[in-house]
């Protein structure tokens, strides 16, 4: 088992250098990116992830010269040469190398790299919860794009990082709502109802917040409200949790030192993290 990379077409090891220094990735956060996970040898959701990907690459207007196929088999070679069974996936297209000016160059050539490492899921998190602040959302207003241009993500997980706790949760102070997580989307429980935030470019729609509204909700009857709530309510919350390609479904206890519910995972919250993970058996094993 080893940690492997590959880069343009070519496999290597991951601490090669090979990005040139004029990438825009580097230069202009000019790209898109996927993170996908890998059960049991196989990548979950990797369909709802190579049509997110289409997606961000047409709103960004860098050309698709990777196709489905390809994408796919590049995921299946670096699973297989990697030897991981379970494991992290990050893939990411630029837009181009080229001498810097904002501008789209005339002649536009992406470049993938993608990284698969040991998984990095916490289920410790998953059995007791964890704390979480709250952070003002400065991004901009095209979050529905998964853009590497992460900075806005960056400095509200390193204000979590700073308070001991795992996520933020991110509030735009002109609206007084939530929105997601720092890396993660944001739900909550109230009197049996599972409450999001809709889809819209304020968020990112998360390929696990699309399986659970679509799958898990409606399997355990409960009823969903798509609709934005203040960090008041969130707070009144019997239940909050996040969701992502790497947290799964993980419960929050504290949001700015408040408990939320009795301070333990939610029975509903649990629920949903089961009929993911049945999902996750049957699709990898
Ligand atoms: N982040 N919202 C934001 C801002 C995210 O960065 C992510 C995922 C999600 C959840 O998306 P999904 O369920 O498709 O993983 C929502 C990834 C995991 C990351 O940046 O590492």
């Amino acid at each position: 088992m080893k940690e492997l990379s590959f880069f343009d077409g070519t496999f290597i090891q991951t601490n090669e250098k090979k990005v040139c220094i004029e990438d825009r990735g580097y230069q202009f956060g000019d790209g898109i990116y996927e993170a996908t996970h890998v059960y049991n040898g196989k990548c979950f959701a990797l369909e709802r992830h190579l049509k997110r990907c289409r997606r961000s690459m047409r709103e960004l207007r860098i050309p698709i010269t990777y196709m489905d196929e390809e994408l796919r088999a590049i995921h299946e070679d670096i699973i297989q040469k990697s030897q991981i069974k379970d494991g992290s996936i990050y893939f990411q297209i630029t837009r181009c190398t080229a001498p810097r000016v904002h501008y789209f160059p005339e002649k536009v050539i992406p470049h993938l790299s993608m990284t698969m490492r040991q998984s990095d899921i916490h289920s410790d998190w998953q059995e007791t919860g964890i704390h979480a602040v709250l952070s003002e959302d400065i991004r901009w207003l095209r979050c529905d794009i998964k853009t590497i241009n992460l900075l806005g993500n960056v400095l509200a997980k390193q204000h979590a990082h700073e308070k001991d706790a795992q996520e933020a949760v991110l509030f735009r102070k002109e609206t007084n709502l939530i929105t997601e997580g720092s890396s993660s989307n944001l739900f909550i429980v109230k009197d049996e109802v599972l409450w999001t935030h809709p889809i819209n470019n304020f968020i990112l729609k998360g390929v696990t917040r699309s399986i659970l509204l679509e799958e898990c909700a409606p399997q355990l009857g409960l009823p969903v409200v798509e609709k934005a709530f203040s960090p008041q309510f969130a707070l009144s919350a019997d239940e909050m949790f996040v969701t992502s390609t790497s947290m799964e479904v993980t419960p929050i206890i504290s949001l700015e030192g408040t408990t939320i519910g009795k301070g333990t995972p939610g029975k509903v919250t649990q629920k949903l993290l089961q009929a993911y993970h049945v999902l996750v058996k049957k699709e990898c094993y």
